[in-house]
């Protein structure tokens, strides 16, 4: 069992009430690529109709540019996303259908809970971009990668291979992240003007958009878990 203590680390569930064919499809949909928890531990390929060699799992991807396009240019890779916000839930799941996708689950939800119940060793990459920056210092401590949380993604990836991806437009929180990996002593690059570059993996994403529309800088940094 992975100690997680569940701290707020999101704002709202749903933009606003959801339409009558978003609620519809979000059950019909959910049914046929949602992940439904229960009490037993799983391997993340018991959720798919073949094996994948590599299973990546993307953290609040908001309304799924990034995880869709993955999933796409990846077929031979399976896909877990995880995001508590309903309307971006229902958008990702009708491009998995559209598309028709094979290789990627969905879980409405806080990522922790799902990460609770996954087997140990199963991940290969984890990517967590534009994560709520909580700006505030009084509210860091929902920032969702802390060090307990940074932990158990080491416990569930396949170590010493596994990566972290990650991307903010806050330079805060990537000064925290830095530090964060410091303190467990995983090597990572702290040049922040050389994390201001874009890398070849990152797949434009909304919030990223907005930054940059606002003439923000992003931060991009990947790192191995080990
Ligand atoms: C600022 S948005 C970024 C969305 C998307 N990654 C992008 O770049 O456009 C952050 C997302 O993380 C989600 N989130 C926050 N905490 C989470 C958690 N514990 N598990 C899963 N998703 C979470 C939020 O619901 C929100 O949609």
């Amino acid at each position: 069992m992975v100690d997680i203590k569940l701290i707020q680390s999101y704002g709202r569930k749903r933009a606003k009430g959801l339409s009558v064919s978003q609620k519809n499809d979000l059950i019909t949909l959910y049914n046929l690529y949602g992940i439904h928890i229960s009490d037993t531990e799983f391997h993340p390929n018991s959720l798919f109709k073949k094996n994948f060699l590599s299973i990546n799992m993307e953290i609040g991807f908001g309304r799924g540019e990034h995880l869709i396009e993955s999933a796409i240019a990846n077929p031979k890779e399976g896909f877990i996303g995880c995001e508590p916000f309903e309307n971006g839930v229902v958008n990702t799941l009708r491009e998995i259908h559209n598309n028709k996708l094979e290789n990627i689950k969905i879980f409405n939800g806080d990522a922790r809970l799902l990460l609770e119940k996954l087997q140990d060793n199963t991940i290969n990459k984890f990517y967590i971009l534009f994560p709520d920056p909580w700006p505030k210092k009084r509210h860091y401590k929902r920032r969702v990668l802390s060090n307990v949380f940074i932990r158990t993604l080491q416990k569930k990836g396949i170590l010493p291979s596994a990566k972290l991806y990650f991307a903010t437009d806050c330079k805060g929180y990537m000064q925290h992240v830095i530090e964060n990996m410091k303190t467990l002593n995983i090597l990572c690059n702290d040049d922040i003007t050389e994390l201001a570059n874009k890398p070849n993996w990152f797949t434009q994403t909304r919030y990223e958009q907005k930054a940059l529309s606002q003439g923000k800088t992003c931060y991009y940094l990947n790192v191995n878990l080990s």
